[in-house]
This record gives structure tokens, C-alpha cells and sequence, in this order.
């Protein structure tokens, strides 16, 4: 268990970027994952660990990849259904270890109608990723009818280190300290909707410098106007502290094409 973990929050620093390219699972043919492996493959050398799917995993990326895997395990309804989220167990647990994974993601919906459904089905997976030493990552999901405060984010976040997760993934908001603080178990952000490069990179500094230890992010990396700066940019504020305004600026290629920091 220690060693997955170590694969996911990188011992250097105590902290991560996971790159989350899981999207389709719900989403379909998301914005900028069309083709995933031409988006991904530049990006993996910027990220810790590639977070997706089985069937993406198998389809786009190389065997031989050096990368630590993050498998989405939960599943079952789309954007086109009413109950988004309204997930079950989508791989079995035997199929991860086949798939050399070092740990699995499950979303949980406190607060829904179903969310007994989520949470129990989650602990299921919780028992068989603890016999078999895998590291369970609980996405809190939020529901369109939620509020999404601190004080949402630390119930959900404390009940999923409470039901056994590892490492629990939540949303950035204000007072995020007391999320962290309440949540026993490390902390990492999803980037959420793309919005531009340099909120973007606030909130991740935001949620570094209130506890967290990285990000889980997607749509902000890939739907960047240049993904691999973006990747680099966000690289910057988790592992080297900088600033987003150092972090931004480094985004910024001169005439021959170079990014300015190198
Ligand atoms: C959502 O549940 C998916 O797991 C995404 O991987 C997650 O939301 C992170 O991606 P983004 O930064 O695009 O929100």
C-alpha cells in the first residue's frame, strides 16, 4: 500500500500532479480527448500519475508506458441521464491488478437521493483495494443542485476518509483549510470546468498553500490553449511553490518557440 502510494503522492515533496483524462467515462468524446493519445502522450513526462479509464488505458496508451496508473472504477450513468453520478462499480478489482494500477478512483455523491448506493458500493471496492494493497481515491462529486462550500466539501471529504479512502479529491473553495484540516487523509483538487490558464493556476496554488497536496486535473490542462505549457505551469506551483504569476510567465514562448523559463 505504501509503495502504490508512493507512486501517486511523489516522497520528494509530499505532493502530486495527477493528470485526469477519465472523462469519456460519462462525458463521451470530451473536448479536447478525441483522440487521446495524441493529447496525452506530450503531457505524460509533466505528470505523476495518468488517471483514466480501463478501455482508454487499453485503446491509447502503450503498454511500455512508464507512468503510474490511477483506473477509474465507478461508473454507469452518462450526462444525458437525470441521476449523473448515480454510480456503481464498473471494474473488478482482479482486472486493476492485471492491469498493474497503483491505486483506483471511485466517485461518491453525499448528499444525493442515491448516495447509499454510492457510498456502500465504494466501501465494497475499499475492502478488496485493502486485501490487495491498492489505495483507494474517493472523488466527491457534486451534485447541480449542491452547494458547493467548505462546509459540503469537509462532510463529504471527512465521510470518505471516514468509509477508508486514501487520498480524497475534492473541489477548491473558500476556507479550504477547513477541509483539509478535518479530512485525515491527504487532499487533492479536480481543476473542474476550463476556465483561463491563470485562475486555473491560482486555484491550484490556492489549494496547495490551505493543505492540499496536488491536483486532479483535466479539462484546464487539456482544453489549454497550449496543454504541455499548461501541464509545465501547473508542475511549477504544486512541486516548485512558485507563484501563479511566476507560473503564468513561464507559459510565455519567446520568437523561436521556447517557453521563457528555459
Ligand atoms: C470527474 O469525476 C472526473 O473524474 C475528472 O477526472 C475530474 O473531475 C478531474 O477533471 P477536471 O479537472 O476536468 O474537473
Amino acid at each position: 500500500m505504501k509503495n502504490r502510494l508512493s507512486k501517486i503522492i511523489k516522497p520528494k515533496d509530499g505532493r502530486t500532479v495527477m493528470l485526469a483524462v477519465d472523462h469519456g467515462y460519462f462525458m463521451g468524446p470530451t473536448t479536447g480527448l478525441e483522440q487521446l493519445d495524441k493529447m496525452v502522450l506530450p503531457l505524460m513526462p509533466y505528470a505523476d500519475t495518468l488517471m483514466l479509464t480501463r478501455g482508454a488505458l487499453r485503446n491509447y496508451i502503450p503498454p511500455e508506458t512508464d507512468i503510474p496508473i490511477v483506473l477509474r472504477v465507478s461508473g454507469g450513468t452518462s450526462i444525458l441521464n437525470d441521476e449523473l453520478l448515480h454510480e456503481g462499480i464498473t471494474v473488478s478489482m482482479e482486472d486493476a491488478v492485471r492491469l498493474n494500477v497503483s491505486g483506483v478512483a471511485f466517485s461518491i455523491m453525499v448528499g444525493a437521493k442515491f448516495e447509499r448506493d454510492t457510498l456502500l458500493a465504494f466501501t465494497e471496492i475499499v475492502d478488496e483495494a485493502e486485501s490487495l494493497g491498492i489505495p483507494v481515491i474517493a472523488v466527491t462529486a457534486v451534485g447541480k443542485d449542491m452547494v458547493r462550500d467548505a462546509r459540503y466539501m469537509a462532510l463529504a471529504s471527512r465521510i470518505a476518509a471516514e468509509l477508508g479512502a486514501h487520498i480524497v479529491k475534492t473541489y477548491y473553495v473558500e476556507g479550504f483549510e477547513k477541509v483539509v484540516e478535518s479530512c485525515p487523509v491527504p487532499v487533492v483538487i479536480a481543476g473542474g470546468k476550463k476556465t483561463d490558464e491563470m485562475t486555473a493556476l491560482r486555484t491550484a496554488h490556492d489549494a496547495i498553500q490551505a493543505g492540499a497536496v496536488g491536483v486532479d486535473m483535466g479539462r484546464n490542462i487539456f482544453q489549454a490553449k497550449d496543454p504541455v505549457a499548461m501541464i509545465q505551469a501547473i508542475n511549477m506551483v504544486v512541486h516548485e511553490n512558485a507563484t501563479p504569476a511566476e507560473a503564468f510567465q513561464s507559459m510565455i514562448r519567446d520568437r523561436s518557440g521556447r517557453y521563457s523559463r528555459r
